[in-house]
């Protein structure tokens, strides 16, 4: 370099050029600062400039990259936040990578998780079983009577696994309280345990229901197991799920395997919405006729045992109004849940 280059003008260029796209923004770095950029040139050049004048230019072009680094920062951030995307320089293998895009955990997980750890500071134990069952598990050891309308094809999906036995089919189970029996089949009492788990209903799909969703069964069974302690479970879980100031009421109910039956329901009043009552769990006492089909004495022992829908909790808990959000895997919602 013979003569010396005028910084002046360079910094006048720098300051006045506009930085309003991606574009813009990787000219100006390939033009000024990348490695064969015009200002990596001139330092690169200070050695041949005359002696006299080395220590000014130094510090000039010194000033010229900062000020040409700093406009090229500034730019970028501003162009990132107006767009809300990463503006990258393709070809500069020193700059960080884009951050990745992290996922979030599913609304129903964080239901999930959250009903799990409130159970478990409640001493219990978690259980599950499988999805496809069979007629025995689903309904007959849970003391369905034969003609119980919940056996017919309304709301039940069949497996027919043999066409010439249909007495064999199997189902995909209607709820997790199946999991009851393999669980007192396999553990004498005490039992302590929920068991959370997907369940399958044969119903058109809509804003309310959809052919799949999730349930947590819970059930303790032990010598002097009385109403009392279920009703108490039950308002310690839902005072930590929903907070200390809840509103609930206990209603009777009828199952066919427990004996007395009720459903809890919960005040709930969001934002601008009227309040209302919803249900959120069905539970009783352990019929003695479930106990006895798991060879538990039931003159020895008792047992309370629940269910509750989780897709209905998160939907409150979140006011998501259509149960099919939680299933259309759709990034823009699943985004709102951090
Ligand atoms: N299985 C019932 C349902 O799917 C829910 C339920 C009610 C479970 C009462 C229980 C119970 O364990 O005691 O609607």
């Amino acid at each position: 370099m013979s003569t010396t280059p005028d910084t002046e003008a360079i910094k006048k260029e720098i300051s006045s050029c506009s930085l309003d796209s991606g574009d813009a923004l990787e000219s100006f770095r390939l033009k000024y600062l990348s490695r064969k950029g015009l200002i990596p040139e001139l330092l690169a050049g200070i050695g041949k400039a005359a002696p006299e004048d080395r220590a000014r230019l130094g510090k000039e072009l010194n000033e010229l990259k900062q000020l040409a680094t700093t406009r090229f920062e500034e730019a970028k951030a501003e162009l990132e936040s107006q767009t809300g995307a990463q503006v990258t320089a393709t070809d500069d293998p020193t700059l960080p990578p884009p951050p990745t895009a992290v996922g979030s955990t599913h609304p129903l997980s964080q239901t999930l998780a959250e009903i799990k750890s409130i159970f478990y500071r409640l001493g219990f134990t978690i259980a599950d079983g499988p999805e496809l069952e069979d007629d025995f598990h689903n309904f007959t050891a849970l003391n369905f009577p034969p003609e119980h309308p919940a056996r017919d094809m309304q709301d039940t999906f069949f497996i027919r696994k043999d066409e010439q036995n249909p007495e064999n089919d199997l189902v995909l189970r209607t709820h997790t309280s199946p999991v009851q029996i393999r669980l007192m089949k396999e553990q004498k009492p005490p039992v302590r345990a929920i068991m959370p788990g997907r369940v399958y209903r044969n119903e058109s799909i809509t804003a309310k229901s959809y052919c799949l969703f999730h349930q947590v069964e819970g059930l303790y069974v032990d010598k002097n197991v009385s109403l009392a302690d279920l009703k108490h479970t039950l308002i310690t879980f839902a005072g930590h799920l929903f907070g200390k100031n809840l509103k609930y009421r206990i209603r009777p109910s009828f199952f066919p395997f427990t004996e007395p039956s009720l459903e809890m329901d919960i005040w709930w009043e969001t934002g601008n919405r009227p309040g209302q009552w919803m249900e959120i769990l069905g539970a009783g006492m352990v019929h003695p006729n479930v106990l006895k089909a798991v060879d538990v004495d039931p003159e020895v022992y008792t047992g309370f045992a629940f269910g509750m829908g989780v897709e209905r909790i998160t939907m409150s808990r979140y006011e998501i109004d259509d149960i099919r959000l939680l299933y259309d895997n759709d990034l823009r919602f699943l985004n709102q849940f951090p």
